[in-house]
């Protein structure tokens, strides 16, 4: 075969140019024909559309064209021409082909028919090469890569905090241990609990929850200062809205009160929507007409927004902000609550909001996103700047459509006293803390950040429905395959 440098799908589809020769390599998605001619439809993930290859079948060894099945990697060369089909402007007819990599057909689980989102997640290795999962991929890098631009542009410091942690951030406890201790042969102290100082770190430690409280270190001397990794939890929640395992964008910004972190997390949200809009047109039609596809099953009130107009919905309108005593009224007096169909029913003050509660206010009631803030400090983590009323923080949670939490954050409590006290009702050791009490002690003032959840900003940009869909390896309770 002829050398050629490989010419990718993508930018072939681009140009218009026709009548030289070109390398292309990529996996088969079909092939089909007649005895004169086929036409292979082949994708190589650098976007949605597939490049036509015609092959003249006579000149062409007829073994050779046997072993082109749905699943094989091949690489041809051939001859740009304009398109006489519909859909792209260019195809291309081929002058030889070698097949790379065999695929049986008899055995490759991804037949050239629609598979269920379940099942794909059982051959999680082989989805990207699905239209759905390679859009998705290329989503979610275009998002990755916008959050980093966003920061940049702002001066933002991306800062890497530890994934093995002492500290537990958020106080609630539900995270994955990190030991080489022996279980079969654990060492114990005098008084039988397990010695950790025997552990690796010499001290018991855990899979980060939260990149926060180091952030909150950088910030005090940067100024402002964002990390982006991975989390984990070990909450054993079964839905399609958590990951024990995902990542999480966290800025974290010195002098910023609470409507500063609110000013921010909604210009945040709208750059990542628009960059996504500006640059994935080509996906987002794709996955807009897949969730179509999907919703038709459903009843006409259960149907979402068209996908695209939704993002363009959600840029062109401000967020409504409220405080979380003012949701509550709502709640307690929608119609959702007094006919008893909420699964939590809403009493009154401090009732922590579900995600059917979320979505109520953002999806029945403003119909736009909502940001509520000063919620319950007892439901809320120690590090919150609390309210003068004694009951409240300033919290602040971003409710999105069919999401219900994309982002939560607060302002933070810069006064010692106060924070140790709050630390000490909620059984917080304060001396293993030390190093984030003296940013209280030394230089501390005003602050405030919040997370956003990649995978939930995915759920919405993608319009999938299951988070195990949006991350290429989910990890949930029961599943660490692949
Ligand atoms: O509200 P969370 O727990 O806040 C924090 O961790 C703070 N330390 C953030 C901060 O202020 N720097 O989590 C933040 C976001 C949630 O709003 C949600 O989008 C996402 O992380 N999240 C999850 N995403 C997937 N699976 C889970 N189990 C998640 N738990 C939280
Ligand atoms: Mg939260």
């Amino acid at each position: 075969m002829e050398q050629l440098r490989r010419t990718k799908i993508t930018d072939l589809l681009k140009s218009t140019e026709t009548g030289h020769t070109v390398n292309v390599k990529g996996w088969v998605r079909t092939k089909r024909g007649n005895k004169q001619v086929n036409f292979i439809a082949l994708n190589d993930g650098t976007c949605i559309h597939n490049l036509q290859i015609v092959v003249d079948v006579p000149n062409f060894d007829e073994a050779l064209l046997k072993r082109i099945t749905t699943g094989a990697a091949i690489s041809i060369n051939g001859e740009v021409c304009e398109s006489t089909g519909s859909g792209q402007a260019v195809e291309v007819l081929a002058k030889e082909i070698v097949v790379m990599g065999e695929c049986d057909p008899d055995k490759y689980p991804l037949q050239p028919k629609k598979h269920s989102l379940e099942f794909l997640r059982e051959i999680a290795h082989l989805r990207f090469r699905t239209n759905t999962f390679g859009a998705i991929a290329r989503v979610r890098h275009a998002m990755i890569f916008a959050v980093h631009e966003f920061y940049t542009k702002k001066g933002f410091l991306n800062i890497h905090t530890p994934i093995i942690t002492a500290s537990d951030a958020e106080g609630a406890g539900e995270m994955f241990k990190v030991t080489t201790l022996d279980y079969e042969n654990l060492p114990r102290t005098e008084e039988g609990q397990i010695n950790y100082k025997e552990d690796f770190f010499g001290k018991a430690t855990n899979l980060t929850v939260s990149g926060q409280l180091e952030g909150e270190l950088a910030a005090l001397a940067l100024g402002e200062v964002y990390t982006f990794g991975p989390t984990f939890r070990a909450e054993n929640s079964n839905t399609s809205r958590h990951l024990a395992e995902f990542w999480m964008i966290e800025p974290e910004m010195a002098f910023y009160d609470l409507d500063d972190n609110m000013d921010l997390a909604e210009e945040f949200l709208k750059y990542l929507i628009k960059y996504a809009l500006d640059n994935c047109m080509d996906d987002l039609k794709f996955l807009s007409s897949r969730l179509q596809e999907e919703e038709k099953n459903k009843k006409a009130d259960e149907r979402t927004m068209e996908l695209i107009e939704k993002l363009q919905f959600v840029l062109s309108n401000d967020f409504i902000r409220l405080p979380y005593s003012d949701a509550i009224d709502i709640l307690k007096n929608s119609k959702p609550n007094k006919k008893g169909k909420f699964k939590y029913p809403i009493d009154g003050f401090g009732s922590d909001l579900q995600s059917e509660h979320e979505r109520y206010l953002v999806e029945k009631h403003f119909k736009k996103p909502v940001i509520l803030t000063d919620y319950p400090k007892d439901i809320k983590a120690f590090y919150m700047k609390q309210n003068d009323d004694g009951r409240t923080v300033r919290a602040m949670d971003v409710l999105f459509p069919q999401i219900g939490e994309i982002i939560g954050g607060s302002q933070r409590e810069e006064d010692l006293d106060k924070l140790t006290a709050r630390m000490k009702e909620m059984d917080i050791p304060a001396e293993e803390m030390w190093w984030y009490l003296d940013t209280r002690r030394f230089g501390s003032v005003v602050h405030s950040g919040f997370g956003l959840g990649f995978e939930r900003l995915m759920l919405f940009v993608t319009g999938m429905g299951n988070i195990r869909d949006v991350i290429p390896f989910p990890r949930t309770p029961k599943t660490a395959e692949f």
